[in-house]
C-alpha cells in the first residue's frame, strides 16, 4: 500500500484513488504497485462489482513521475515492472472500470481511461498525451485502443501531435461518457458504478467480455510499446526533455 493511493470499498464499489495532489498525482512506482494491487485483489472479492478510479479535485493524474523517467534515462532503465503490472491489471481486469476525472489527465492519466468502461469528467478536465514531445512513444496499449475508439485522425492528433482535448472534445471522440460540473463528478461516477453493480453480475461479465474481446491482443501491444519505450527512454531527446521539465523556471 502507498500513502499516495487510497483504496476504499463501499458496498459493491471499490474506489482506487490517486492521492498525491501536491505533484498533480504524478505516478511513482509504489503508486503503480498499489493501484495494480487494488485492481487485482478486487477479483478475489465477488461482492465487489465495480472499480472506480479517481484522482484529486485539482488533478486526475499528471502521468508518470518525470523524475523517475529521468532516472531511468540516466541508468539505462526501462518502463518499470510496477508500470507493466498496472497496465496488465487494467487490460486483464474482469470487473467493470469506471473513472472520475477532474483537471489534467496527462500521459498514462489519459491512456488508462482507454481501458475504462465508463468515464465521467468535469468540464475542467483536459486530456493530453505529450509522449512524442518528450521523445517517447505511446504506451498502455493506447496505440491500439485510441484509433479503435476515436479513429486514426483524432488518435494521431492526440497521441502523436500531442494536441490536448477538452472534455467536450473527449466526449465527441468517445473517450469519455459524460461531462458534468466539477462538484458533480464523483457522485455521477459513483451513480454509474452503482447502476452497473446492480445489474446481474454474470450478465455484465459475459457482455463485457464480448465487447472487449480477449485481453491478449492488448497485452501484446502493451509489451510491444514497452520495448520501443525502453529504447526511447534512453535517447538523448527524452533525457533532455525530462531535464528541461525538472529544471524549468516558473
Ligand atoms: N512528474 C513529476 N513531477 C510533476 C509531474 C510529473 N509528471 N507533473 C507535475 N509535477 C510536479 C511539478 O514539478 C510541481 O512540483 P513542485 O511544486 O515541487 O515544483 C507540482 O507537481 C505541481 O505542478 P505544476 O506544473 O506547478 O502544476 P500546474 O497545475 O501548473 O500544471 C500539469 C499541471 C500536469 C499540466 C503540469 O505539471 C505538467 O505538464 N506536468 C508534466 C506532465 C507530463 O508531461 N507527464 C508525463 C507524460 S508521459
Amino acid at each position: 500500500m502507498s500513502e499516495f493511493v487510497i483504496i476504499s470499498d463501499d458496498g459493491p464499489v471499490r474506489t482506487v484513488r490517486m492521492n498525491r495532489p501536491e505533484k498533480k498525482n504524478a505516478l511513482t512506482m509504489t503508486m503503480y504497485d498499489a493501484m495494480a494491487a487494488g485492481i487485482e485483489n478486487a477479483a478475489q472479492n465477488p461482492a465487489l462489482r465495480c472499480l472506480l478510479i479517481a484522482g484529486a479535485p485539482t488533478a486526475f493524474c499528471a502521468g508518470n513521475d518525470i523524475g523517475d523517467f529521468l532516472q531511468a534515462a540516466v541508468t539505462g532503465g526501462a518502463l518499470g515492472a510496477p508500470i507493466l503490472r498496472f497496465l496488465y491489471a487494467l487490460a486483464r481486469c474482469e470487473t467493470p472500470l469506471i473513472a472520475a476525472v477532474q483537471g489534467n489527465a496527462v500521459g498514462v492519466g489519459t491512456t488508462m481511461l482507454m481501458h475504462c468502461d465508463h468515464v465521467v469528467a468535469a468540464n475542467n478536465a483536459r486530456f493530453s498525451t505529450p509522449f512524442v514531445g518528450l521523445g517517447l512513444v505511446p504506451e498502455a496499449g493506447s496505440s491500439l485502443l485510441a484509433p479503435r475508439l476515436m479513429g486514426q485522425a483524432r488518435a494521431f492528433s492526440l497521441l502523436v501531435m500531442g494536441r490536448p482535448m477538452n472534455a467536450d472534445e473527449a466526449k465527441a471522440a468517445g473517450l469519455i461518457n459524460a461531462v458534468v460540473t466539477p462538484d458533480a463528478v464523483e457522485a455521477e461516477a459513483m451513480n454509474a458504478a452503482r447502476a452497473i453493480a446492480a445489474l446481474p453480475p454474470q450478465g455484465v461479465l459475459a457482455s463485457r467480455q464480448l465487447l472487449r474481446g480477449k485481453p491478449d491482443e492488448i497485452v501484446a501491444r502493451i509489451d510491444a510499446e514497452a520495448e520501443l519505450f525502453k529504447t526511447r527512454l534512453q535517447s538523448a531527446e527524452a533525457r533532455s526533455a525530462f531535464e528541461a521539465f525538472m529544471t524549468r523556471k516558473r
